[in-house]
């Protein structure tokens, strides 16, 4: 088993029958525990054909369930998007979870990127955050060094021996929806073994044969004239909005389009989409995005990213105008910390008719060596495992180890910039990487991207660093300000994403710090010594109690901890090691590549 469940109360995994379409919703009338149905998968070419009907089969589904039921549907993103749009009313969207398929078959020359993962909709008839047990994923070992993947740092004591957190990025179980799910069912059914459940009816949609409908034929690509932007036009940051200087551009003029919009989180972030602000969030959207389309090269692609549920509302808008090319998942976080952890976003790729084929992937994207990190590499993603630490990347480098994988529309090895030390005075700026490799993937040297809401510059200024041509539209003036003097950074030969590669130490975050502590006690001793008095007693201490054994004045614990909860956090895991529990033989026998 791949997983651990903590309450360790699997449900019963009832599978059943159906020879159409009425008898499924009979099946699950009034049923209030979790119903999880497979859809059928569709070849690589009809990645943008949907089930014809699917979504007033799921609907009738969605009604027909008890109030407390869960819903799981597992499918290819373009069925499950037409779901969700046919349900939003009814029934409370709850997670998207990203499914790696099978290992890909090699060989062959690749001009799209090939479609890595499927996905697990969930939603439940109850209105509150999703209920589950708290499930655990094992660690994986780096094949290399043999120590864990991730590198776990000087917290290892608030960890746990058996593994992390599960995400909503399950790469650990290789699948194909078409094939043996087994073990993706027997996750869920451990996952939802909670007190209100005891059954998972599994309903397995395939035998219905329903057809795949083509969508419709936007644009014929050879028709389209496309449109040289002259030399007043090209590498410029524009001080406006995105909407009234999107429009004085030329038609078929831009190479890439990219947006990382506002996500308008400050609402209220959950399935019911039909409040005012969120409607008129997403015509707004609507209006950047048709001017996006309008702007672009036939041929070329427009990519947009969002976390899952409103790429959900983009791909509906965008499919009616453009040709669907990929539902790229970027896992952005590297450590879960609650129950199931949002991890991803969606960047959404369109292209305007059909897409030619790719420059990152055909030897056209004349990729130079510029200020990226020695582990990234824009179009050959680091393989499955390897880790990031800096002296087994060194190793690997000197002894020529091979650790390059395939480039697909699963992005695991980039991070979101998660310290303030190491990003620029904006606040969801990206990492350069993703945009290193989107410009890399999407152009050739020499042609236009544009960004929309360029912030504080990540995408022209990758777009500049690797030769590209650039338009950036931002509004507000204090980010525009910063991208310019980046830009000018870049002419003085210096790398404008310095900082994101610094090493991180107390003195330089830009944002004001706590005075520097000196701590008496360290505090991982003071969280060790709580982790030995819940032991005495069979449970986590109050404070009380550990005014009563702890050897350590309270006043520590007080004063080093922001709550009860972090002082308690090694008590409540086991703590872990970075070597596989099980084994020094096979430490010796991973550190046999470095031999
Ligand atoms: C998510 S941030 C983009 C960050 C950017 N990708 C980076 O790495 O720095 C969105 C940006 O859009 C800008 N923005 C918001 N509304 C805009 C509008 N109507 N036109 C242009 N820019 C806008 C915001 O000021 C913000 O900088």
């Amino acid at each position: 088993m791949a997983h651990l469940s903590e309450n360790n109360r699997k449900l019963d995994v009832k599978y059943i029958l159906i020879p159409k379409p009425g008898d499924l919703v009979e099946e699950i009338r009034g049923f209030s525990g979790v119903c999880l149905l497979r859809l059928p998968p569709c070849e690589p070419s009809e990645k943008a054909y949907k089930l014809e009907g699917i979504e007033s089969i799921v609907s009738s589904v969605a009604n027909a369930l008890g109030k407390e039921a869960t819903l799981i549907i597992l499918g290819e993103p373009i069925d499950l998007v037409h779901i969700h749009q046919g349900l939003a009313d009814s029934i409370r969207y709850q997670q998207w979870i990203a499914i790696k398929r099978s290992p890909l078959i090699e060989g062959g020359e690749l001009s799209a990127l090939l479609c890595n993962h499927w996905g697990a909709l969930v939603h439940t008839k109850y209105n509150a955050p999703l209920r589950h047990a708290k499930t655990r994923i094992k660690y994986t070992y780096c094949p290399a060094c043999g120590r864990t993947t991730k590198d776990y740092g000087g917290k290892k004591h608030t960890y746990h021996e058996y593994g992390t957190l599960i995400s909503d990025i399950w790469r650990d179980i290789d699948s194909e929806l078409g094939g043996d799910i087994t073990p993706i069912i027997d996750r869920f059914a451990d996952f939802f073994g909670i007190e209100q459940y005891c059954e998972l009816r599994f309903f397995d949609l395939r035998p219905l044969g329903l057809k795949r409908i083509a969508p419709p034929h936007n644009i014929e690509t050879g028709k389209q004239e496309s449109y040289d932007l002259p030399e007043t036009q090209e590498s410029r940051l524009i001080l406006g909005d995105c909407l009234e200087e999107l429009q004085k551009l030329p038609d078929n003029s831009i190479d890439f389009a990219f947006a990382d919009p506002p996500y308008n989180l400050k609402k209220k972030y959950c399935g019911y989409m039909d409040d005012l602000a969120i409607s008129e969030y997403f015509e707004w959207c609507d209006k950047w995005i048709s001017e996006l389309a309008r702007i672009l090269r036939p041929g070329r692609t427009c990519a947009v990213l969002n976390i899952p549920l409103w790429a959900i509302r983009h791909f509906i808008h965008m499919e009616k105008i453009l040709d669907f090319q990929n539902w790229i998942v970027w896992e952005a976080l590297g450590f879960p910390v609650r129950f199931i952890m949002p991890a991803h976003y969606t960047i959404l790729c369109f292209s305007k008719g059909k897409a030619r084929n790719l420059p990152g992937l055909t030897g056209e994207a004349g990729v130079k060596d510029i200020f990226i990190p020695q582990s990234f590499n824009s179009l050959e993603p680091l393989a499955e495992l390897f880790c990031l630490r800096a002296d087994c990347i060194r190793r690997r480098k000197s002894l020529q180890v091979n650790d390059r994988g395939h480039l697909t529309d699963l992005w695991w090895d980039i991070h979101r910039l998660k310290h303030n030390a190491r990003r620029v005075d904006h606040p969801c700026q990206l990492p350069p990487q993703l945009m290193y490799r989107l410009i890399s993937t999407f152009t050739k040297p020499g042609e236009v991207v544009l960004d929309c809401f360029n912030g504080a510059g990540t995408t022209t200024l990758s777009a500049h660093q690797l030769d590209r041509r650039y338009i950036g539209i931002e509004i507000s003036e204090q980010y525009h300000n910063l991208a310019e003097s980046r830009h000018k950074e870049i002419i003085l030969s210096l790398n404008p994403f310095r900082k994101a590669e610094r090493t991180l130490t107390a003195k330089n975050s830009p944002v004001p710090r706590m005075p520097k502590v000196s701590y008496e006690v360290p505090k991982k001793t003071l969280q060790l010594e709580i982790k030995r008095i819940a032991k005495k007693l069979g449970r986590l201490p109050n404070r009380d109690e550990v005014i009563e054994h702890s050897k350590y004045s309270i006043r520590y614990y007080d004063e080093y901890f922001a709550s009860w909860g972090e002082a308690c956090a090694a008590a409540r895991t086991t703590g872990m090691s970075e070597y596989p529990l099980d084994t020094l033989e096979k430490r010796k026998t991973q550190l046999n590549l470095f031999e």
